[in-house]
């Protein structure tokens, strides 16, 4: 620290990011209700796959008021490909509680924010940060191996216990100045110069206060993720048409994968026998391994169709299987 309270690389790392940062569609015109979109397609999802479905989701849902008044099953249309659905579910419940709560403005107050469906304390700092240039940390996994090398810390990128190490050092850090340059600044850098496997220390703007370049142990800090072996799944999913109409499948919310989201209704689920193999493809959800199969069926004589499907026009699909899976499965279709 310098005799202002501020790390020495504050400043050099401020003026990187003004010079280097990418032109990405939400820091234009970067209003609460696009911030928080965008850092919740963010979480789990990578800059390049979220650009252009964020830039058509904002054309769809353009204001915040406009994403209160839809149906869930319209967003989620919209959330297509991005994956981890719930998101898509808690961001049109969090507009709702915007509207009903706090008349249709989005809250800049931390105990407001933290409130609303979907969002924990990276988002919320990520917010007040960003959109209302409030001095909030923020720690993603960019920002821990930054962190963990600009400090000389050793730990486990995914441990539970070294994230926690991390928010007061965020808290600390995070200049009253242009908070949200400073959090988008260190999570720029870990997605541009400080990456996992061989950071470009030579283009580092704060190189020269990093403990890990010093030491030459920049390749060996955090310690990689333990990995979790995925867990192996085999599906069978029936194609089953009648008068151009398919069946589809509302899952429940008691499934494991896919939850609440429409699909095709999987073998034993229904009267139907499986025929001719239509297709197969190797799918990962959420350390799930999935190899799935596409067969040909029809109903049972006499079977009716359960409450939770629906006879949808084949080009109607689209609108309803939301999930890549089926994208994967049905190509051709
Ligand atoms: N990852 C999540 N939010 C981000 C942001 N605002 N800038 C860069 N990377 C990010």
């Amino acid at each position: 620290m310098n005799g202002e309270g501020q790390w020495e690389g504050t400043r050099g790392l401020l003026r990187w990011y003004g010079r280097a940062k990418r032109d990405l569609p939400w820091r234009r015109n970067a209003t609460p209700y696009r911030v928080w979109v965008s850092e919740i397609m963010l979480q789990q999802t990578t800059v390049a796959a979220v650009t252009p479905k964020y830039e058509a989701f904002l054309r769809r849902f353009p204001t915040l008021a406009l994403l209160a008044d839809s149906e869930e099953d319209e967003v989620l249309k919209h959330w297509a490909g991005l994956g981890y659905y719930s998101r898509a579910r808690n961001l049109r419940r969090a507009a709702l509680s915007v509207v009903a709560d706090h008349n249709g403005e989005f809250p800049a107050t931390f105990d407001a924010v933290i409130k609303l469906p979907g969002i924990g304390r990276y988002t919320a700092g990520a917010i007040l940060s960003i959109a209302f240039q409030k001095p909030y940390p923020l720690v993603d996994g960019n920002v821990i191996r930054v962190f963990s090398r600009l400090f000389g810390l050793k730990g486990r990128a995914n441990d539970p216990g070294f994230l926690k190490k991390m928010w007061p050092l965020a808290e600390r850090l995070v200049p009253q100045a242009s908070p949200g340059d400073w959090n988008q600044a260190l999570m720029e850098l870990g997605a541009t110069v400080c990456t996992p496997a061989t950071p470009s220390c030579g283009a580092c703007p704060v190189a020269n206060h990093c403990i890990a370049f010093k030491k030459n142990i920049q390749d060996k800090i955090p310690l990689p993720k333990a990995s979790r072996k995925p867990v192996a799944v085999r599906w069978t999913f029936l194609w089953i048409e009648k008068n151009g109409k398919v069946l589809l499948w509302r899952r429940s919310e008691k499934e494991r994968l896919l939850k609440n989201l429409w699909g095709l209704p999987e073998a034993g689920r229904l009267a139907a026998s499986p025929g001719r193999l239509l297709a197969t493809v190797a799918h990962a959800i959420t350390h799930h391994a999935l190899e799935v199969a596409l067969r040909e069926a029809s109903l049972d004589k006499c079977a009716v169709a359960p409450p939770e499907a629906r006879w949808v026009p084949r080009g109607e699909m689209r609108d309803y299987l939301v999930s890549s899976l089926w994208l994967k499965l049905l190509k051709g279709r």
